[in-house]
Protein backbone atom coordinates (compact mmCIF):
# COMPACT_ATOMS: atom_id res chain seq x y z
CA UNK A 1 0.00 0.00 0.00
CA UNK A 2 1.10 3.95 -0.69
CA UNK A 3 0.33 6.59 1.05
CA UNK A 4 1.35 10.01 2.38
CA UNK A 5 0.97 9.78 5.40
CA UNK A 6 0.82 6.41 7.68
CA UNK A 7 -0.96 7.04 11.05
CA UNK A 8 -0.01 3.97 13.72
CA UNK A 9 -2.98 4.04 15.78
CA UNK A 10 -6.72 4.78 15.71
CA UNK A 11 -7.38 6.55 19.40
CA UNK A 12 -8.23 10.23 19.08
CA UNK A 13 -4.95 11.52 18.16
CA UNK A 14 -4.89 9.35 14.97
CA UNK A 15 -8.17 10.02 13.66
CA UNK A 16 -8.67 13.65 13.89
CA UNK A 17 -5.02 13.93 12.35
CA UNK A 18 -6.36 11.25 9.84
CA UNK A 19 -9.34 14.08 9.65
CA UNK A 20 -7.48 17.23 9.16
CA UNK A 21 -5.13 15.81 6.53
CA UNK A 22 -7.77 14.43 4.66
CA UNK A 23 -9.80 17.39 4.41
CA UNK A 24 -6.66 19.72 3.15
CA UNK A 25 -6.37 16.44 -0.05
CA UNK A 26 -4.03 14.29 2.07
CA UNK A 27 -3.95 10.81 1.50
CA UNK A 28 -3.57 9.03 5.15
CA UNK A 29 -3.75 5.06 6.07
CA UNK A 30 -5.37 4.30 9.76
CA UNK A 31 -3.50 1.24 11.47
CA UNK A 32 -5.17 0.24 14.50
CA UNK A 33 -4.73 -2.97 16.69
CA UNK A 34 -7.87 -2.98 18.42
CA UNK A 35 -11.77 -3.56 16.84
CA UNK A 36 -14.05 -0.14 16.74
CA UNK A 37 -15.91 -1.08 19.21
CA UNK A 38 -13.00 -1.83 21.45
CA UNK A 39 -11.76 1.67 20.72
CA UNK A 40 -15.08 3.15 21.60
CA UNK A 41 -15.94 1.43 24.76
CA UNK A 42 -12.87 3.05 26.38
CA UNK A 43 -13.99 5.58 28.73
CA UNK A 44 -11.60 8.07 29.45
CA UNK A 45 -11.62 12.00 29.20
CA UNK A 46 -14.43 13.98 30.09
CA UNK A 47 -13.70 17.75 29.28
CA UNK A 48 -12.81 19.51 25.97
CA UNK A 49 -10.71 23.30 26.13
CA UNK A 50 -12.06 25.80 23.93
CA UNK A 51 -8.97 25.43 21.36
CA UNK A 52 -9.72 21.48 21.04
CA UNK A 53 -13.50 22.71 20.30
CA UNK A 54 -12.00 25.17 17.79
CA UNK A 55 -9.57 22.33 15.88
CA UNK A 56 -12.87 19.76 16.09
CA UNK A 57 -14.46 22.19 14.26
CA UNK A 58 -12.41 22.79 11.42
CA UNK A 59 -12.40 19.32 10.79
CA UNK A 60 -15.88 19.31 10.56
CA UNK A 61 -16.71 17.30 12.94
CA UNK A 62 -18.87 19.62 15.48
CA UNK A 63 -22.32 19.20 14.64
CA UNK A 64 -23.29 16.79 17.80
CA UNK A 65 -20.55 18.44 20.26
CA UNK A 66 -22.56 21.98 19.01
CA UNK A 67 -25.99 20.28 20.28
CA UNK A 68 -25.25 17.73 22.84
CA UNK A 69 -22.07 18.98 24.06
CA UNK A 70 -22.74 21.65 27.52
CA UNK A 71 -20.54 24.31 27.78
CA UNK A 72 -19.08 25.30 31.37
CA UNK A 73 -18.57 28.64 32.50
CA UNK A 74 -17.02 27.25 35.78
CA UNK A 75 -16.18 24.93 37.96
CA UNK A 76 -15.43 24.22 42.06
CA UNK A 77 -12.49 23.13 43.85
CA UNK A 78 -13.11 22.03 47.61
CA UNK A 79 -11.81 21.75 50.68
CA UNK A 80 -13.64 19.26 53.28
CA UNK A 81 -17.06 21.42 53.35
CA UNK A 82 -15.68 24.66 51.81
CA UNK A 83 -16.67 25.17 47.84
CA UNK A 84 -14.25 27.70 46.16
CA UNK A 85 -15.68 28.32 42.64
CA UNK A 86 -13.64 29.50 39.64
CA UNK A 87 -15.38 31.20 37.25
CA UNK A 88 -13.15 30.07 33.88
CA UNK A 89 -15.40 32.64 31.53
CA UNK A 90 -15.33 35.46 34.34
CA UNK A 91 -11.61 35.37 34.16
CA UNK A 92 -10.33 34.28 31.21
CA UNK A 93 -13.76 35.08 28.83
CA UNK A 94 -13.66 31.59 27.46
CA UNK A 95 -15.34 28.20 28.26
CA UNK A 96 -14.81 24.36 28.64
CA UNK A 97 -17.29 22.11 27.25
CA UNK A 98 -18.36 18.38 28.62
CA UNK A 99 -18.64 16.27 26.18
CA UNK A 100 -16.97 12.57 26.42
CA UNK A 101 -13.95 11.25 24.13
CA UNK A 102 -16.25 7.88 23.60
CA UNK A 103 -18.14 10.88 21.74
CA UNK A 104 -15.43 12.35 19.88
CA UNK A 105 -14.26 9.40 18.76
CA UNK A 106 -17.55 8.14 17.53
CA UNK A 107 -17.73 11.49 15.30
CA UNK A 108 -14.68 10.69 13.85
CA UNK A 109 -14.99 7.37 12.70
CA UNK A 110 -18.52 8.68 11.31
CA UNK A 111 -16.53 11.65 9.63
CA UNK A 112 -13.77 9.22 8.35
CA UNK A 113 -16.52 6.67 6.93
CA UNK A 114 -18.54 9.51 5.16
CA UNK A 115 -14.77 10.81 3.33
CA UNK A 116 -13.92 7.23 2.54
CA UNK A 117 -10.60 7.17 4.46
CA UNK A 118 -8.51 3.75 5.21
CA UNK A 119 -8.70 2.48 8.55
CA UNK A 120 -7.58 -0.98 8.87
CA UNK A 121 -8.58 -2.56 12.36
CA UNK A 122 -7.21 -5.99 14.50
CA UNK A 123 -3.43 -4.76 12.92
CA UNK A 124 -0.61 -6.62 14.69
CA UNK A 125 3.21 -6.62 15.02
CA UNK A 126 3.45 -3.21 13.65
CA UNK A 127 7.20 -2.23 12.44
CA UNK A 128 8.27 1.20 11.08
CA UNK A 129 11.41 1.09 9.31
CA UNK A 130 13.38 3.72 6.61
CA UNK A 131 12.25 6.74 8.59
CA UNK A 132 16.03 8.16 7.18
CA UNK A 133 14.85 7.85 3.48
CA UNK A 134 11.95 9.71 1.45
CA UNK A 135 9.50 6.69 1.66
CA UNK A 136 9.73 5.05 5.37
CA UNK A 137 8.01 1.89 5.31
CA UNK A 138 5.59 0.04 7.40
CA UNK A 139 5.33 -3.42 7.89
CA UNK A 140 2.24 -4.99 9.62
CA UNK A 141 0.11 -8.18 9.90
CA UNK A 142 -3.48 -7.82 8.81
CA UNK A 143 -6.30 -10.78 8.75
CA UNK A 144 -3.23 -12.99 8.99
CA UNK A 145 -1.34 -11.80 5.77
CA UNK A 146 1.75 -9.44 6.22
CA UNK A 147 1.59 -5.99 4.31
CA UNK A 148 3.88 -3.56 3.70
CA UNK A 149 3.32 0.40 3.88
CA UNK A 150 4.89 3.11 2.37
CA UNK A 151 4.51 6.55 3.16
CA UNK A 152 6.50 10.10 3.06
CA UNK A 153 5.42 10.17 7.11
CA UNK A 154 4.39 8.39 9.64
CA UNK A 155 2.64 9.76 12.66
CA UNK A 156 3.15 7.73 16.30
CA UNK A 157 -0.71 8.20 17.75
CA UNK A 158 -0.24 4.58 19.34
CA UNK A 159 -0.44 5.72 22.71
CA UNK A 160 1.75 4.49 25.90
CA UNK A 161 2.11 1.26 25.23
CA UNK A 162 2.46 1.40 21.36
CA UNK A 163 5.75 0.82 19.00
CA UNK A 164 6.21 4.26 17.26
CA UNK A 165 7.87 5.84 20.88
CA UNK A 166 10.20 2.21 20.99
CA UNK A 167 10.98 2.90 17.31
CA UNK A 168 13.11 6.18 18.35
CA UNK A 169 16.79 3.91 19.41
CA UNK A 170 16.81 4.47 23.25
CA UNK A 171 19.99 6.14 23.30
CA UNK A 172 18.30 9.10 21.05
CA UNK A 173 15.55 9.41 23.75
CA UNK A 174 14.98 10.92 27.24
CA UNK A 175 12.19 9.97 29.54
CA UNK A 176 11.34 12.10 32.66
CA UNK A 177 8.64 10.06 34.75
CA UNK A 178 6.50 10.66 37.79
CA UNK A 179 4.47 7.96 38.81
CA UNK A 180 2.24 8.52 41.76
CA UNK A 181 0.87 6.13 44.29
CA UNK A 182 -2.66 6.13 43.90
CA UNK A 183 -5.12 5.46 40.94
CA UNK A 184 -8.36 7.02 40.00
CA UNK A 185 -11.52 4.75 40.50
CA UNK A 186 -14.38 5.79 37.80
CA UNK A 187 -17.32 4.94 37.64
CA UNK A 188 -20.05 5.94 35.07
CA UNK A 189 -23.98 6.02 36.41
CA UNK A 190 -27.30 7.12 35.43
CA UNK A 191 -28.65 9.89 37.59
CA UNK A 192 -28.70 13.86 37.27
CA UNK A 193 -25.26 15.62 38.19
CA UNK A 194 -24.87 16.40 41.75
CA UNK A 195 -23.92 20.42 40.85
CA UNK A 196 -24.21 22.12 38.14
CA UNK A 197 -20.18 22.26 37.13
CA UNK A 198 -17.46 19.77 38.04
CA UNK A 199 -16.16 19.50 42.06
CA UNK A 200 -12.56 18.80 42.64
CA UNK A 201 -12.69 17.77 45.89
CA UNK A 202 -9.74 18.03 48.75
CA UNK A 203 -10.69 15.91 51.94
CA UNK A 204 -8.61 13.91 54.77
CA UNK A 205 -9.90 10.64 53.33
CA UNK A 206 -8.00 11.62 49.50
CA UNK A 207 -9.60 13.13 46.34
CA UNK A 208 -12.95 12.85 44.53
CA UNK A 209 -14.86 14.29 41.67
CA UNK A 210 -18.09 14.86 40.24
CA UNK A 211 -18.16 15.07 36.90
CA UNK A 212 -20.94 14.25 34.33
CA UNK A 213 -21.55 13.35 31.03
CA UNK A 214 -24.98 14.98 30.30
CA UNK A 215 -28.42 15.65 32.34
CA UNK A 216 -28.93 11.73 32.91
CA UNK A 217 -25.00 10.34 33.10
CA UNK A 218 -22.19 11.20 35.64
CA UNK A 219 -18.65 10.05 35.94
CA UNK A 220 -17.68 10.25 39.53
CA UNK A 221 -13.89 9.42 40.79
CA UNK A 222 -12.44 8.52 44.08
CA UNK A 223 -8.44 8.50 44.57
CA UNK A 224 -7.52 5.04 45.79
CA UNK A 225 -4.15 3.07 46.24
CA UNK A 226 -2.75 2.02 43.09
CA UNK A 227 -2.63 -1.29 43.76
CA UNK A 228 -6.42 -1.71 44.67
CA UNK A 229 -8.38 -3.94 41.79
CA UNK A 230 -12.52 -2.09 40.58
CA UNK A 231 -13.66 -5.41 42.35
CA UNK A 232 -12.53 -4.22 45.90
CA UNK A 233 -14.88 -1.66 45.38
CA UNK A 234 -18.78 -2.49 45.60
CA UNK A 235 -21.00 0.08 44.47
CA UNK A 236 -21.97 1.11 48.22
CA UNK A 237 -18.04 1.08 49.49
CA UNK A 238 -17.44 3.77 46.38
CA UNK A 239 -20.32 5.76 47.36
CA UNK A 240 -19.83 6.32 51.20
CA UNK A 241 -16.36 6.84 50.32
CA UNK A 242 -17.11 9.81 47.76
CA UNK A 243 -20.00 11.38 49.76
CA UNK A 244 -17.31 11.24 52.83
CA UNK A 245 -15.01 13.52 50.50
CA UNK A 246 -17.29 15.91 49.26
CA UNK A 247 -18.89 18.99 50.96
CA UNK A 248 -21.77 18.12 53.23
CA UNK A 249 -23.94 19.88 51.49
CA UNK A 250 -23.56 18.14 48.46
CA UNK A 251 -23.37 14.90 49.85
CA UNK A 252 -26.90 15.50 51.36
CA UNK A 253 -28.32 15.62 47.68
CA UNK A 254 -26.57 12.18 46.91
CA UNK A 255 -28.98 9.30 46.04
CA UNK A 256 -26.43 6.82 45.13
CA UNK A 257 -27.33 4.90 41.61
CA UNK A 258 -25.36 1.60 40.54
CA UNK A 259 -22.53 1.62 38.32
CA UNK A 260 -22.78 0.63 34.82
CA UNK A 261 -19.03 1.00 34.27
CA UNK A 262 -16.18 1.04 36.85
CA UNK A 263 -12.34 1.23 36.67
CA UNK A 264 -9.08 1.81 38.13
CA UNK A 265 -6.33 4.50 35.80
CA UNK A 266 -3.33 4.69 37.14
CA UNK A 267 -1.45 8.20 37.37
CA UNK A 268 1.83 8.99 35.90
CA UNK A 269 4.30 12.10 34.67
CA UNK A 270 5.30 11.05 31.43
CA UNK A 271 7.26 12.71 28.70
CA UNK A 272 9.39 11.27 25.90
CA UNK A 273 11.45 14.05 24.08
CA UNK A 274 12.19 14.38 21.22
CA UNK A 275 8.97 14.01 19.49
CA UNK A 276 10.66 13.54 16.11
CA UNK A 277 12.65 10.91 14.51
CA UNK A 278 13.86 11.12 10.81
CA UNK A 279 10.28 11.24 9.10
CA UNK A 280 8.50 9.85 12.36
CA UNK A 281 6.34 12.18 14.69
CA UNK A 282 4.98 11.46 18.04
CA UNK A 283 1.29 12.54 19.05
CA UNK A 284 -0.42 12.62 22.16
CA UNK A 285 -0.07 9.41 24.89
CA UNK A 286 2.88 7.89 22.69
CA UNK A 287 4.75 10.83 23.58
CA UNK A 288 3.71 12.06 27.12
CA UNK A 289 1.03 10.90 29.93
CA UNK A 290 -0.59 13.51 32.43
CA UNK A 291 -2.32 12.40 35.61
CA UNK A 292 -6.04 13.04 35.02
CA UNK A 293 -6.37 15.88 37.63
CA UNK A 294 -6.29 18.93 35.03
CA UNK A 295 -8.35 17.06 32.55
CA UNK A 296 -5.23 17.70 29.73
CA UNK A 297 -4.53 14.68 28.44
CA UNK A 298 -7.15 14.40 25.50
CA UNK A 299 -6.42 18.40 25.11
CA UNK A 300 -3.05 17.91 24.72
CA UNK A 301 -3.25 15.18 21.88
CA UNK A 302 -5.45 17.35 20.44
CA UNK A 303 -2.45 20.37 20.78
CA UNK A 304 -0.33 18.21 19.29
CA UNK A 305 -2.49 17.22 16.39
CA UNK A 306 -3.12 21.24 15.71
CA UNK A 307 1.26 21.87 15.17
CA UNK A 308 1.59 18.46 13.34
CA UNK A 309 -1.17 18.91 10.86
CA UNK A 310 -0.38 22.43 9.84
CA UNK A 311 3.15 21.34 9.59
CA UNK A 312 3.01 18.07 7.29
CA UNK A 313 0.38 20.03 5.08
CA UNK A 314 2.92 23.15 4.53
CA UNK A 315 5.70 19.75 3.92
CA UNK A 316 3.05 17.90 1.54
CA UNK A 317 1.85 20.66 -0.27
CA UNK A 318 4.46 23.31 -1.02
CA UNK A 319 7.69 21.83 0.26
CA UNK A 320 8.45 23.89 3.44
CA UNK A 321 9.59 22.22 6.31
CA UNK A 322 10.35 24.50 8.97
CA UNK A 323 6.88 23.29 10.35
CA UNK A 324 7.92 19.70 11.01
CA UNK A 325 11.09 20.81 11.75
CA UNK A 326 10.03 22.81 14.34
CA UNK A 327 7.35 20.03 15.62
CA UNK A 328 9.08 18.70 17.87
CA UNK A 329 10.44 21.86 20.05
CA UNK A 330 6.99 23.68 19.68
CA UNK A 331 4.39 21.37 20.89
CA UNK A 332 6.72 20.60 23.95
CA UNK A 333 6.82 23.89 25.01
CA UNK A 334 3.51 23.58 25.40
CA UNK A 335 3.14 19.86 26.77
CA UNK A 336 5.49 20.83 29.78
CA UNK A 337 2.99 23.97 30.92
CA UNK A 338 0.35 21.28 31.00
CA UNK A 339 2.67 18.60 32.82
CA UNK A 340 3.49 21.34 35.51
CA UNK A 341 -0.76 22.06 35.58
CA UNK A 342 -1.37 18.69 36.03
CA UNK A 343 1.26 17.84 38.54
CA UNK A 344 0.00 20.85 40.45
CA UNK A 345 -3.65 20.40 40.97
CA UNK A 346 -2.45 16.62 41.38
CA UNK A 347 -0.75 17.72 44.48
CA UNK A 348 -2.81 20.14 45.27
CA UNK A 349 -5.63 17.83 45.92
CA UNK A 350 -4.22 14.27 46.25
CA UNK A 351 -3.44 12.43 49.89
CA UNK A 352 -0.09 10.97 49.34
CA UNK A 353 0.20 7.76 51.55
CA UNK A 354 2.98 8.41 54.44
CA UNK A 355 3.00 12.36 54.09
CA UNK A 356 3.30 14.17 57.41
CA UNK A 357 1.12 16.81 58.97
CA UNK A 358 3.11 19.62 56.34
CA UNK A 359 1.92 18.41 52.95
CA UNK A 360 -1.56 18.90 54.07
CA UNK A 361 -1.29 22.16 55.39
CA UNK A 362 0.11 23.12 52.23
CA UNK A 363 -2.59 22.03 50.39
CA UNK A 364 -5.09 23.66 52.76
CA UNK A 365 -2.94 26.68 52.13
CA UNK A 366 -2.96 26.63 48.17
CA UNK A 367 -7.00 26.21 48.61
CA UNK A 368 -6.98 29.07 50.68
CA UNK A 369 -5.42 31.14 48.64
CA UNK A 370 -7.18 30.21 45.92
CA UNK A 371 -10.63 31.10 47.69
CA UNK A 372 -9.17 34.69 48.56
CA UNK A 373 -6.92 35.60 45.58
CA UNK A 374 -8.15 36.21 41.83
CA UNK A 375 -4.83 36.58 41.29
CA UNK A 376 -4.22 33.08 41.89
CA UNK A 377 -7.66 31.77 40.22
CA UNK A 378 -7.23 33.53 37.19
CA UNK A 379 -3.87 31.45 36.76
CA UNK A 380 -5.79 28.40 37.66
CA UNK A 381 -8.36 29.54 34.65
CA UNK A 382 -5.81 30.07 32.25
CA UNK A 383 -4.38 26.76 32.19
CA UNK A 384 -7.58 24.89 33.05
CA UNK A 385 -9.09 26.23 29.72
CA UNK A 386 -6.55 25.98 28.20
CA UNK A 387 -3.13 27.56 27.19
CA UNK A 388 -3.10 29.19 23.64
CA UNK A 389 -1.71 26.82 20.79
P1 LIG B 1 -4.99 6.43 22.88
O1 LIG B 1 -6.32 6.97 23.19
O2 LIG B 1 -4.24 5.65 23.82
O3 LIG B 1 -5.03 5.79 21.44
C1 LIG B 1 -3.96 5.02 20.93
C2 LIG B 1 -4.51 3.99 19.97
O4 LIG B 1 -3.44 3.25 19.41
C3 LIG B 1 -5.41 2.98 20.67
O5 LIG B 1 -6.64 2.89 19.99
C4 LIG B 1 -4.63 1.68 20.63
O6 LIG B 1 -5.45 0.55 20.51
C5 LIG B 1 -3.75 1.87 19.40
N1 LIG B 1 -2.49 1.13 19.44
C6 LIG B 1 -1.68 0.90 20.49
N2 LIG B 1 -0.62 0.19 20.13
C7 LIG B 1 -0.74 -0.02 18.80
C8 LIG B 1 0.06 -0.71 17.85
N3 LIG B 1 1.22 -1.30 18.20
N4 LIG B 1 -0.37 -0.76 16.58
C9 LIG B 1 -1.53 -0.16 16.20
N5 LIG B 1 -2.33 0.51 17.07
C10 LIG B 1 -1.94 0.56 18.36
N6 LIG B 1 -7.64 12.13 30.09
C11 LIG B 1 -8.39 13.05 30.62
O7 LIG B 1 -8.26 14.21 30.24
N7 LIG B 1 -9.32 12.71 31.59
C12 LIG B 1 -9.49 11.43 32.02
O8 LIG B 1 -10.32 11.15 32.87
C13 LIG B 1 -8.71 10.43 31.48
N8 LIG B 1 -8.82 9.16 31.88
C14 LIG B 1 -8.01 8.21 31.33
C15 LIG B 1 -8.09 6.90 31.75
C16 LIG B 1 -7.25 5.91 31.21
C17 LIG B 1 -7.36 4.48 31.69
C18 LIG B 1 -6.29 6.29 30.23
C19 LIG B 1 -5.34 5.23 29.62
C20 LIG B 1 -6.23 7.61 29.81
C21 LIG B 1 -7.07 8.57 30.36
N9 LIG B 1 -7.00 9.92 29.94
C22 LIG B 1 -7.78 10.83 30.48
C23 LIG B 1 -6.11 10.36 28.93
C24 LIG B 1 -6.76 10.45 27.56
O9 LIG B 1 -7.72 9.45 27.42
C25 LIG B 1 -5.64 10.29 26.56
O10 LIG B 1 -4.76 11.39 26.71
C26 LIG B 1 -6.11 10.20 25.11
O11 LIG B 1 -6.81 9.00 24.91
C27 LIG B 1 -4.92 10.24 24.18
O12 LIG B 1 -5.31 9.88 22.88
P2 LIG B 1 -4.30 9.15 21.92
O13 LIG B 1 -5.06 8.95 20.65
O14 LIG B 1 -3.01 9.87 21.88
O15 LIG B 1 -3.98 7.75 22.60
C1 LIG C 1 -13.27 14.00 33.79
C2 LIG C 1 -11.99 13.54 33.87
C3 LIG C 1 -10.99 14.37 34.31
O1 LIG C 1 -9.72 13.94 34.38
C4 LIG C 1 -11.25 15.68 34.68
O2 LIG C 1 -10.24 16.47 35.12
C5 LIG C 1 -12.52 16.15 34.57
C6 LIG C 1 -13.54 15.31 34.13
C7 LIG C 1 -14.35 13.11 33.33
O3 LIG C 1 -14.08 11.93 33.03
O4 LIG C 1 -15.49 13.56 33.28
Amino acid sequence: IRSQVAIIGGGPSGLLLSQLLNRAGIDTVVLERATRDHVLSRIRAGILESGTVDLLAEAGVDDRLRAEGIPHDGFCLSDEDRMIHVDIHALTGRQVTVYGQTEVTRDLYQAQDAMGTRILHGVEDVRITDLDQPRSVVTFTHQGRAMRLEAEFVAGCDGFHGVSRRTIPEDRRREFERVYPFGWLGILARMAPLAPELVYANSPDGFALASMRNAALVRMYVQVPATDRPEDWSDERFWQAFARRIPAELAAGLTPAPSIEKSIAPLRSFVSEPLRWGNLFLVGDSAHIVPPTGAKGLNLAASDVFYLHQALIAALRGGDRAGIDGYSDCALARIWKAMRFSWQMTTMLHRFDGEDGFAAQMRRATLDHLARSETARRDLAENYVGLPL
